[in-house]
């Protein structure tokens, strides 16, 4: 299904999600888990993860931010020739009230500040087609202006479809931009972007970087059938999507035991196989082993296959972000 671009890496690497750091909600952070955070980090930069993606509106209530603050701490914490080499991510939110060409400005501002200055790539978090259209355009060449005036060396977006992200492309090449990485929900739970039409074949036309969020479906496709479901939405989730993984869950355990890995590293690898870069969210210095541990081998295409298959027949996928837009 996947052909790499001459233009993109065989195999992309794998990055790092920091959305639960600071994320009461759905996560359960609590500020003692700190030193952990810092710890995972510090394991997964070690090893050789070097992407890391952040957000401006990660943090729920008053600890909004707060993803952005602790990732700048634990980078500003490196030596300098260690943090150079990271390449750090976030996402601004086009909230309603952020409007117009220079609508981002004090956003980027505040999260660069967060991110003590390192801040590589800028990425608009979802596009306003479904509720403001009218607004995205000014807020588009408002990012593109960023990189224009050398305020951020590169510009993503997310959460958008095969349609718009041509349109974005077009308008980013128009001003001479180049549109670095689309972002998207992709995992054999959520595998559309993947499939015919979707935003991979676009990536693989234009010369987009892949990126696949959630990649184990909030943790589902690297927990053991017989664990506990977490606490909350998340194992609201899990209840639901899990009764029909068995057979998908027997296939990566084979692959999985083949290389001596667990299965969240299946699962990591077959977002690879096609061409993205997974980015999974870590909050352990085993998981940060895990996932750099997946980045050294690769899925036999009749393994991406039998996945893609397994994955195409289930019946419930992950819910779509509603933020999503075609
Ligand atoms: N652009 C967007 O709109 C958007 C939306 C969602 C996410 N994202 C980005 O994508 C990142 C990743 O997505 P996500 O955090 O939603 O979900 P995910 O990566 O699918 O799942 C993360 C969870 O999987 C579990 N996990 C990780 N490694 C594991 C391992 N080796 N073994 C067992 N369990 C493991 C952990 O849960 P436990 O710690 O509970 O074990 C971890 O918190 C986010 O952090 C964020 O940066 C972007």
């Amino acid at each position: 299904m996947a052909h790499s671009s001459p233009s993109l890496p065989v195999a992309p690497g794998i990055g790092v999600g920091t959305w639960a750091w600071g994320n009461q909600l759905l996560w359960g952070y609590d500020p003692s888990q700190d030193a952990t955070l810092q710890a995972t980090f510090q394991r997964a930069v070690e090893l050789g993860l070097h992407w890391f993606d952040t957000a401006d509106s990660y943090g729920t209530g008053r600890l909004n931010g707060r993803s952005e603050q602790l990732l700048g701490r634990f980078c500003a914490a490196l030596p300098p020739q260690q943090s150079e080499r990271l390449l750090v991510a976030t996402k601004l939110a086009p909230f309603p009230w952020r409007l117009g060409r220079g609508g981002f400005r004090r956003a980027f501002a505040a999260s660069r500040r967060r991110l003590q200055g390192k801040l590589d790539r800028v990425q608009l978090h979802w596009s306003t087609a479904r509720y403001a259209a009218w607004q995205e355009g000014p807020l588009l060449e408002g990012l593109a202006d960023l990189v224009t005036q050398a305020e951020v060396a590169e510009l993503g977006v997310s959460n958008v479809g095969p349609r718009r992200l041509r349109q974005m492309h077009r308008r980013l090449a128009a001003r001479g931009v180049r549109l670095a990485s689309v972002q998207v929900q992709l995992s054999l739970l959520s595998p559309a972007p993947i499939e015919p039409g979707g935003v991979a074949e676009v990536c693989r036309e234009l010369g987009i970087e892949l990126i696949a969020y959630s990649p184990l479906a909030l943790g589902l496709l690297a927990a053991s059938h017989e664990a506990p479901a977490p606490a909350g939405a998340r194992g609201a989730l899990f209840r639901r999507l899990a009764p029909q993984l068995a057979p998908l869950r027997e296939a990566m355990a084979v692959m999985a035991q083949r290389r001596a890995a667990p299965a969240a590293a299946v699962a990591l690898n077959w977002c690879r196989s096609h061409g993205a870069m997974p980015i999974p969210g870590l909050r352990s210095p085993a998981q940060a082993e895990a996932a750099a541990a997946a980045g050294r081998w690769l899925l036999e295409p009749a393994e991406r296959e039998l996945l893609d298959q397994l994955a195409g027949g289930l019946m419930r996928r992950m819910p779509a972000n509603p933020l999503a837009s075609d």
